[in-house]
């Protein structure tokens, strides 16, 4: 301020003082309901937006909150009807403040005490009068905690552009997490920030189903700029498969690893979950299964080759029907287009997976053209995760508890989630029991979906963390609010975030819901994660040849 001369009218009726930012008194409230707070008079109403945090200083505790209503009252309604003359400044301050005034409704959230190392959700509420503040950045960092070992920054409270939200990664990977939000809001770009977090702190190592090649080098983005992948952010610690070799060098990438499975490899269980993708009936399933007991693991390519006869020897004498066994085959036939399917395949490209995973390796695997391809996405995910998940249950169980035995914390991401989750499903498929399991054999998932209401009620209810960018569908954003308290005052923040880079996040990784402003993925973020850009390294290269230079110059000396 350029202007130092003091104002008379601030002398009389000071402005909020930036040293205490206080705001005003707890008038009046209940825990159920929330705190009434009178403003100040120096507290401009105007400046006070729903959704910024307060604390009200209690005697005893410190109470957090959030701003959920701002009310203009007033000491007598009659000035509703007989409003002052307010073209005179000085009569116009008398009455802001004294007979009118402002009132802001808080939801108290949590308890802060020095002595107590973490927020504790709130059971009782300041008393009268209670001073009341602006959230200092001490106080918002004291409930998300700092950014440290285990937790990662991920965004801005709204209107807070210099406090941190930092997720708290270790405890976001012990359960399943969900991002959700319509198309285009921001989903892909979050789940590479958190799974950034997520390898940058060693949180967990993660096994990326990567649909839409979002993951992995270079991402293209709506404006066709591009951002990098994980593994020019990461180059040591992740790892790119490809089910698309051609794909993969047409974008320049060169993949670690190409998977090809073997016909063999696909069981009645993952066309299980291909039922409605590839339109199976109960009997068609039920074919796959006799098939299988009567011709072995090889039964799928056996189908596919047999002639009439071989069929009609088969059918002959059995339960078996011949239309469904017709119908089968048909549908079969639609998986011969993927080239990633091989007969006589020796590799195992599960375990080469594994192998990776128990470096400490992410895995990101691209799907390249056969990303378009749902049958293709469904198939090869429940494949492989069911064998990783087996091997997982084999490993957990041989080291007895020795937690230095167990295989490393594994994250599991998987996109259109409701396709792998929906209720006719979720209870036989892999993805179910992983959700259902909980942490028992160190797997959870990350799903991403812009149709929660399409996910099993129970997996959702398991579901730890969940990240909402918009939603606009009322059934979807029910969904997410599945089993969450207080529900109802969230669904109109939910409803009001931007159409892109803001998000709820609520849920075990953060201690109360909270809206963010995404962290932006861009060149600094990169610097952030320890990704030196070019020109940085050539500047340091010629210091270092300049400081060499300095010093052989100085011993000539
Ligand atoms: N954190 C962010 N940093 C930078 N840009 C972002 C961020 N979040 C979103 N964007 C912008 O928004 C666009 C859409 O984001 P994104 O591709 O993640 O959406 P989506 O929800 O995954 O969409 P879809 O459902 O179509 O896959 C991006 O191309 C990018 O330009
Ligand atoms: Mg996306």
């Amino acid at each position: 301020m350029a202007d130092n001369s003091i104002n008379e009218l601030d002398v009389f009726f000071p402005r909020l003082d930036p040293a205490t930012q206080k705001l005003g008194m707890v008038i009046s409230g209940s825990l159920s309901k929330g705190l009434e707070v009178k403003l100040d008079p120096g507290a401009a109403i105007e400046d006070i937006a729903v959704g910024r945090y307060v604390i009200a200083e209690g005697a005893k505790h410190r109470f957090f909150g959030m701003i959920t209503d701002v009310v203009l009252d007033n000491t007598n309604p009659q000035i509703e009807k007989t409003p002052p003359d307010v073209s005179d400044p000085f009569l116009r301050e008398i009455h802001t403040g004294t007979s009118t005034f402002g009132r802001i409704h808080v939801s108290p959230m949590l308890v802060l005490d020095q002595e107590a190392d973490e927020p504790r959700p709130v059971k009782t509420i300041p008393g009268h009068f209670s001073p009341v503040r602006a959230a200092t950045e001490e106080d918002v960092n004291l409930v998300f905690g700092p950014e440290d070992d285990q937790h990662f920054h991920i965004g801005e409270p709204l209107d807070m552009e210099e406090v941190q939200v930092n997720l708290d990664l270790y405890r976001m990977v012990e359960r399943s997490v969900g991002v959700f939000g319509k198309s285009g809001t921001g989903k892909s770009f979050l789940t590479r920030l958190l799974l950034a977090g997520v390898i940058k702190r060693r949180a967990a190592v993660s096994l990326i189903f990567d649909m839409h090649n979002d993951y992995g080098w270079e991402v293209q983005t709506e404006t066709r700029t591009s951002v990098k992948g994980l593994k020019q952010l990461f180059p040591q610690q992740v790892a790119i498969f490809t089910l698309d070799e051609e794909s993969s060098r047409r974008r320049k990438v060169r993949p670690d690893f190409t998977v090809v499975l073997d016909w063999s490899d696909i069981q009645p269980e993952d066309l299980e979950m291909l039922r409605t993708t590839l339109d199976l009936s109960d009997q068609m399933i039920g074919a796959a299964y006799s098939l299988r007991r009567a011709w072995g693991r090889g039964w799928i390519k056996q189908l596919l080759e047999a002639d009439k006869v071989d069929i009609d020897a088969l059918v002959e004498g059995s339960t078996l029907n011949r239309s469904s066994l017709d119908a089968l085959s048909r549908r079969l036939e639609r998986l011969s287009r993927f080239e990633f399917l091989r007969d006589s395949w020796k590799g195992d490209s599960a375990q080469s997976i594994i192998e990776y995973l128990d470096k400490g390796i992410n895995v990101v695997l691209e799907f390249g053209r056969y990303g378009n391809s749902l049958e293709a996405y469904i198939l090869v995910a429940n494949y492989l995760t069911r064998r990783i998940h087996q091997m997982y249950i084999e490993r957990v169980e041989r080291a007895l508890g020795d937690a230095a035995q167990e295989p490393p914390q594994l994250l599991i991401v998987i996109e259109e989630a409701h396709k792998f989750l929906d209720p006719q499903i979720a209870r036989q498929t892999i993805f179910g029991t992983i959700a259902r399991e909980l942490r028992k054999y160190n797997v959870t998932l990350l799903v991403v979906d812009q149709r929660p209401s399409g996910i099993d009620e129970e997996v959702m209810s398991q579901i730890g963390t969940r990240v909402t960018a918009l939603l606009d569908n009322e059934r979807d954003i029910s969904a997410v609010f599945t089993g969450v308290s207080g529900a109802s005052s969230l669904r109109e923040v939910l409803a009001r975030l931007d159409t892109k880079q803001q998000a709820l996040i609520m849920g075990h990784a953060v201690p109360m819901p909270v809206v963010i402003q995404t962290r932006t993925y861009d060149a600094d973020f990169y610097a952030a994660m320890g990704l030196q850009d070019k020109a940085d390294l050539k500047a340091s290269r010629s210091d270092r040849v300049n400081l060499l230079r300095g010093e052989m110059e100085e011993g000539i000396e």
